[in-house]
């Protein structure tokens, strides 16, 4: 699908399943996360994920295939308060630092938004580092308060999360999402 952002080239969105892509979608990726995480250079030098694998990539790419924004997302069942709930869990979000500012990280959050509708889910969820809870809330987002049992993808072992988590409502309103411990029920994204 086309986009268009003022003061930016002509913008393609693309969705694509994880099994769908190929050597030079992974570098695309690959190189987008290097500028936009230097301080994990050595891991994305490697890798286009980190944590659980993702389902799905929805990117921003101009027309000559340079990918400006990204993230991905995997669509699991998690336990909340012992209540089962589909969400899609979010990773790897990233805006080029040559296009921060510009709008593309909101065209992105707008474009998963009408995924989550299309595909009848519930809920976004991601944990984020502090510095980006703004951003997120300016599109959309919903900080939570709620530890987090996930997988450590380091070590293997179940362990807590107490960081900042945030939910995006999609076929369900924020007052749907259950009170109490949520459980990953795996690996974070
Ligand atoms: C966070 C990030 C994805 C934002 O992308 P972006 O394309 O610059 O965002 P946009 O230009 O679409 O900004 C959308 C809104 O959020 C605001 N915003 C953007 N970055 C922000 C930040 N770091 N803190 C607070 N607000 C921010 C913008 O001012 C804008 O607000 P407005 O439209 O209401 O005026 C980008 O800075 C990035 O890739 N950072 C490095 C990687 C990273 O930390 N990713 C998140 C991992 S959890």
């Amino acid at each position: 699908m086309e986009l268009s952002i003022p003061n930016l080239p002509p913008l393609d969105v693309r969705l694509v399943a994880e099994d769908q892509l190929d050597t030079t979608d992974h570098r695309a990726i690959q190189n987008l996360l290097m500028a936009a995480f230097p301080q994990y250079t050595e891991i994305f030098n490697q890798v286009s994920y980190w944590g659980a694998r993702p389902s799905y990539r929805l990117w921003i790419a101009t027309q000559n295939g340079e990918i400006l924004a990204h993230l991905d997302f995997e669509c699991r069942q998690i336990m909340v308060d012992h209540k089962a709930l589909w969400i899609a869990g979010v990773g790897e979000v990233a805006t080029h630092p040559r296009f921060h500012r510009h709008g593309l990280g909101r065209a992105l959050m707008h474009q998963f938004h009408s995924t989550l509708l299309s595909m009848s889910i519930p809920f976004g969820y991601l944990q984020c580092r502090p510095a980006v809870i703004d951003f997120y809330a300016r599109v959309g987002w919903h900080l939570l308060t709620q530890t987090a049992s996930y997988i450590d993808p380091d070590t293997n072992q179940l362990a807590t999360y107490q960081g900042p988590s945030l939910v995006l409502p999609a076929c369900a309103t924020l007052n749907q999402w259950p009170t109490g411990i949520i459980d990953l029920k795996g690996m974070p994204w």
